[in-house]
């Protein structure tokens, strides 16, 4: 298959992703129960500007106008995340089917349309009563929950839905929800929160892939997770620290665990009595065997020792050159960098780029058109290195833009624009950005010459 970027495998996905919380809105509708994020963004101070998800992209309403614009889009695949707290408003035990029916009717739309669909089951949105109940995350009994969760998600879209991924970014809703304060439920608490809270989500991965794989033939189970390489700021030995200690966390934690079934010895050591409750056979059934592995990618991390999250103690160095409107540098070798180090170290079955994509302040302008190059520049140079990266071996199944369309992202509201497609969010207006048409191009499928 060969597009303006180059040559690229029969069968290669061109996608482009979303989650339910940035883009659904009628949060009150449907029988929808309350999550956490609907809590955070309300809690005075805790997102910039005040914004809040209650109407975001008003996707609940304007699903059958966005199933069009992917057409347009010429994309073969769309990732979604499902809101928990539609299909269980309570977390657990009743079953809405108004919540079934949206997505139901979502799903069939996209395979009318041609598009495969890619679902997410928990992409931060954690139902209400779950976080009042024992912490969320740091209840054990939350494994069980999402069993339930899952089993009635793929029970019920299992015949028409063949991608799932059990969890979007584990490490930032917990480590950024229970630590850092950025994040729902925006608790500051010691590492050992964070890293409990993944126990049980690691746990919780594990129950769910093998409840997929029952009730959904010819299932392709994985998890997402941004990797990130780092790079130590010099060559001074606690430079060099700094950076693998960073590396242990924010890569090898969750890269270890679910692809070996082992913590990295040396973040367990520094971790020390932060450790959290390790069960027997707690390992092995958070190490199940993955079909695909879903990696996002923004950038890389340059690291110096420094104090920040203690006891891991490491600070950014942010390099000079072109930044994005989230503050992170534009380094498009990255893509590459990352794919070497998952493949050589982890040797995955598949990868998904299940996210690569750029914040820029975008504006329509007086033609009525937005001209964003810098996301076109952008996807061009990520694209070129992961062409490179497939052409040496890595196994790169699909790429899908962050984001389909300008959504609310999380604590920073509304300002920083992702999307292909610009959203006026006073009017819910939709405009292709010109690296719409560009990705257009790049998806379209050739035609065969007579
Ligand atoms: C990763 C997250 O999955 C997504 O929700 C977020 O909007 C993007 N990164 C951009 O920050």
């Amino acid at each position: 298959m060969k597009n303006a970027i180059g040559e690229f495998p029969e069968g290669f996905l061109w996608g482009a992703a979303t989650a339910a919380y940035q883009i659904e809105g009628a949060v009150t509708e449907g029988g929808r129960g309350k999550n956490i994020w609907d809590t955070f963004t309300h809690t005075p101070g805790a997102i910039k500007n005040g914004e809040n998800g209650d109407i975001a992209c008003d996707h609940y309403h304007r699903w059958r106008e966005d199933i069009a614009l992917m057409q347009q889009l010429n994309l073969d695949a769309y990732r979604f995340s499902i809101a928990w707290s539609r299909i269980l408003p309570q977390g657990r035990g009743t079953v809405n089917q108004a919540g079934l029916d949206f997505y139901s009717r979502l799903i069939d739309g996209l395979l009318e349309a041609g598009i495969q669909p890619f679902v997410t089951l928990y992409h931060w949105d954690l139902p209400q009563a779950l976080q009042d109940e024992g912490k969320g995350w740091l209840r054990r009994g939350i494994v069980e929950d999402f069993v339930q969760y899952t089993d009635v998600v793929t029970r019920a879209f299992g015949d028409r839905v063949k991608h799932w991924t059990t969890f979007n970014e584990p490490g930032v809703f917990t480590w950024g929800g229970y630590v850092l304060g950025e994040d729902a439920p925006g608790w500051r608490m010691q590492p050992g929160a964070a890293l409990t809270a993944l126990h049980h989500v690691f746990l919780a991965h594990g129950a769910s892939a093998q409840v997929i794989r029952e009730n959904v033939p010819q299932s392709q189970v994985g998890i997402v997770l941004d990797i990130n390489v780092a790079e130590p700021a010099s060559e001074a030995p606690e430079d060099v620290a700094a950076a693998l200690r960073f590396d242990g966390m924010q890569n090898r934690w969750f890269l270890d665990a679910l692809l070996r079934g082992e913590y990295p010895a040396d973040m367990v050591a520094l971790f020390g009595e932060q450790m959290p409750r390790i069960e027997t056979g707690d390992m092995q059934r958070m190490a199940v065997p993955l079909d695909y592995l879903g990696i996002n990618i923004y950038r890389r991390s340059v690291i110096a020792h420094g104090d920040e999250l203690v006891p891991v103690n490491y600070c950014r160095v942010l390099p000079p050159g072109e930044h994005t409107l989230m503050g992170w540098e534009v380094y498009p070798k990255c893509i590459y960098d990352i794919l070497k180090y998952v493949n050589e170290r982890y040797g995955p079955p598949k990868i998904y780029i299940t996210e690569n994509g750029i914040a820029l302040p975008d504006e329509v302008s007086p033609d009525g058109h937005v001209h964003d190059e810098r996301r076109i520049a952008y996807l061009r140079d990520h694209l070129t290195y992961l062409q490179r990266a497939i052409a040496e071996g890595v196994p790169v199944r699909g790429y899908f833009v962050w984001t389909l369309m300008d959504n609310f992202e999380w604590a920073l509201g509304f300002e920083p624009r992702f999307g292909l497609i610009y959203v006026d969010h006073q009017t819910q207006q939709r405009i292709m950005k010109d690296s719409g048409y560009f990705y257009a191009d790049i998806a379209k499928k050739e035609t065969a010459v007579k």
